[in-house]
């Protein structure tokens, strides 16, 4: 089994990747770190607490607070896209009972990574802050993960925040920077190009039944899909986080391409924009893999399936 370590801004969409990593049955979560993001640390933490208490899996994964800001640049919340809570309203008023371990995420990292040298792999759904202090301290990091995978970026596309900048990478360029050159054997980027195409809807919500997930990912993701309508005609969720630990669950969801990718960090316009050389312009070694196509319908089977289970 997959020995997965996953770090998150909790967000409806991270809540939804962490349902789909611990009912998959297709890994072992060893821990979620938490890093500020979408919403404060503080949020961040409590919204994956109780996404982990709504799954009765408390007892079994610990959950460490990371970074409590870019290594930079000031905080960036989400509060037009995710609510104020993080969770789209949902579990709002609900007591929290599980808590966080004592420790920081990225210490977190580095010690879960050493314990299983060549085994984990770290799913990153929130800005890359955590990943790239663990790196800073412990650069030996980067040959005893298994591998990495990112949502974050987009390389062919428009972004989500300015008109080039993908959120987790807007928000921390620098640790985005630091994560790309550190050197990972396997590093993958799962961006807008890829997650905008998984849209959940509400075919697909009434899929999950009347249970307590169900009934969750309804409430979740109502104000969403209603935003989503007035932008774009349809109303639905993508499913950024998602993806991406569907792409560490399933190899085959996704079509992906060696290639070089770099990050904007000093432009007034274009901070957080990654930068793919495609045809190699720039004559560097590719640093990751880029997911250029995706089978949208194969995720949403394995997907229902796993929150159905
Ligand atoms: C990313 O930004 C956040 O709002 C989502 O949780 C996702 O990680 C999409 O750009
Ligand atoms: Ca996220």
């Amino acid at each position: 089994n997959r020995k997965i370590i996953l770090d998150v801004d909790t967000g409806i969409d991270d809540a939804l990747g962490i349902m789909l990593a611990v009912k998959s049955g297709e890994c072992e979560l060893i821990g979620i770190t938490t890093v500020n993001g979408n919403v404060s640390l503080g949020k961040a933490t409590e919204n994956t607490c109780k996404i982990l208490d709504l799954l009765q899996v408390g007892e079994q994964i610990p959950v460490v607070k990371g970074a409590s800001q870019p290594l930079l640049r000031p905080v960036f919340f989400e509060h037009s896209v995710h609510g104020e809570d993080g969770l789209g309203g949902a579990l709002r008023g609900v007591a929290v009972t599980k808590q966080p371990s004592e420790g920081f995420g990225p210490d977190f990292i580095i010690e879960q990574v050493k314990k299983r040298p060549g085994e984990v792999t770290l799913v990153m759904t929130g800005p890359l802050t955590n990943l790239a202090l663990a790196v800073k301290k412990c650069p030996e990091l980067v040959e005893l993960v298994k591998e990495v995978i990112f949502m974050g970026g987009v390389v062919k596309e428009h972004g989500n925040v300015t008109p080039v900048a993908e959120y987790n990478m807007y928000v921390d360029p620098e640790a985005a920077k630091a994560v790309f050159h550190a050197g990972f054997p396997e590093l993958t980027l799962v961006g807008l190009d890829v997650t905008r195409k998984v849209l959940l809807n509400e075919e697909h919500i009434q899929g999950l039944g009347d249970t307590s997930i169900g009934r969750y990912v309804k409430q979740s993701t109502s104000d969403y899909l209603q935003r989503y309508f007035e932008r774009n005609g349809v109303r639905a969720c993508a499913m950024h986080d998602p993806l991406a630990v569907g792409v560490a669950l399933f190899k085959d969801l996704v079509t992906t391409k060696k290639l070089y990718v770099d990050i904007e960090t000093r432009s007034e316009l274009c901070d957080g924009q990654t930068v793919c050389d495609f045809q190699n312009r720039l004559k560097k070694e590719p640093n990751m893999n880029v997911c250029l196509d995706v089978d949208a319908d194969a995720f949403f089977v394995r997907f229902i399936r796993a929150l159905k289970a």
